[in-house]
């Protein structure tokens, strides 16, 4: 019946549509009801001569008993429902588990509470409650996962919470639902939510997250990068066609001359790109505003060597 809906994947996600389905049900029924009233009426009462007048009715204290009384206890019902919906989706429960998400223009990145940091992918467990710890680096966001059907704005300078508990295997998208900037549409995630084990394997580093690198190594260096490149969310901001961004683009990057607000110029080589992906801020190339977050911690120096070949590909 809900197929019209997105996926319902979280514990919450089931109680929200009932409150949308109940309320569209509902108002379904009264605008049936009413429209047929106002043609029947309409046509039952209808002027059949040329002196016809309307006969003068002041009121009738029954009907209007009924029709104030009846939709009263149905929106109170409507609100008592969505409240009861809306508080449970409000409090995280005591055993979730803790995510730092911080969304900057224009990615989403997560730290876990065993210090690991990923961009645009967030990984949770199945049937495990999560509570996000949120924040903005720098204008207001809004973190969206319609499967779950859970949102909530982001700001700087304030923390702001959410929670849901997944309950199927499976990845989802994760979106930004406000407006920030020229590359919000770019600004996306996805959620992977794993069985136990498997998450306890990425958390854990076990035997199959390194079959997984290992698998990953016998990739060519430049594969890897390309990899990266999107999974890392390079994207949003360089293109790899040339066509101009928020950011220069990658394509002829690797040798051109850069030229820079100070007035110096560099040609670019791996030194500077490593700089660039480190302390993006530490040369900004003229005509480009300074929104680069710092990939210190978050790609190591083996990730930033696969971009740099990628790059370079990238004639
Ligand atoms: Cu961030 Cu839209």
């Amino acid at each position: 019946m809900n197929s019209w809906l997105p996926e319902a994947a979280s514990e919450i996600a089931p109680k929200v549509d009932n409150v949308l389905v109940a309320v569209t049900v509902i108002s379904f029924i009264f605008f049936i009801v009413v429209s047929a009233a106002l043609v029947i009426l309409a046509v039952k009462y209808r002027r059949r001569a040329e002196g016809e007048s309307t006969p003068s009715i002041t009121g009738n204290e029954t009907l209007e008993i009924i029709w104030t009384v009846i939709p009263s206890v149905i929106l109170v019902a409507i609100f008592i429902h969505g409240l009861v919906v809306f508080n449970e989706m409000r409090r995280p429960p005591g055993e979730a588990v803790e995510v730092n998400v911080i969304g900057k223009q224009w990615l989403w990145q997560f730290e876990y509470r065993n210090g690991k940091k990923t961009i645009n992918e967030l990984n949770v467990q199945q049937n495990m409650p999560v509570k996000m710890i949120m924040r903005s680096d720098d204008v207001l966001h809004s973190f969206f996962i319609p499967a779950f059907r859970v949102k909530q704005d982001i700001l700087p300078g304030r923390f702001t919470q959410l929670w849901f508990t997944p309950t199927k295997v499976g990845t989802f998208v994760i979106f930004c639902a406000e407006y920030c900037g020229s590359g919000h549409s770019q600004m996306l995630a996805r959620v992977n939510v794993m069985s136990p084990e498997a998450f306890a394997r990425w958390e854990g580093r076990g035997a199959a997250a390194q079959t997984a690198t290992a698998a990953q190594s016998s990739l060519p260096a430049y594969k890897r990068g390309e990899k990266l490149y999107t999974n890392r969310g390079c994207n949003a901001c360089h293109s790899i066609d040339g066509s101009p961004g928020i950011a220069p683009t990658f394509k002829g990057l690797f040798g051109r001359i850069e030229k820079f607000v100070d007035g110096t110029e560099l040609r670019a080589d791996e030194n500077y790109l490593i700089e660039s992906i480190y302390e993006p801020q530490a040369r900004m190339v003229a005509g480009y505003q300074p929104v680069m977050p710092s990939f210190k911690g978050i790609l190591s120096e083996a990730e930033v060597s696969d971009i740099i070949e990628y790059v370079k590909t990238l004639k």
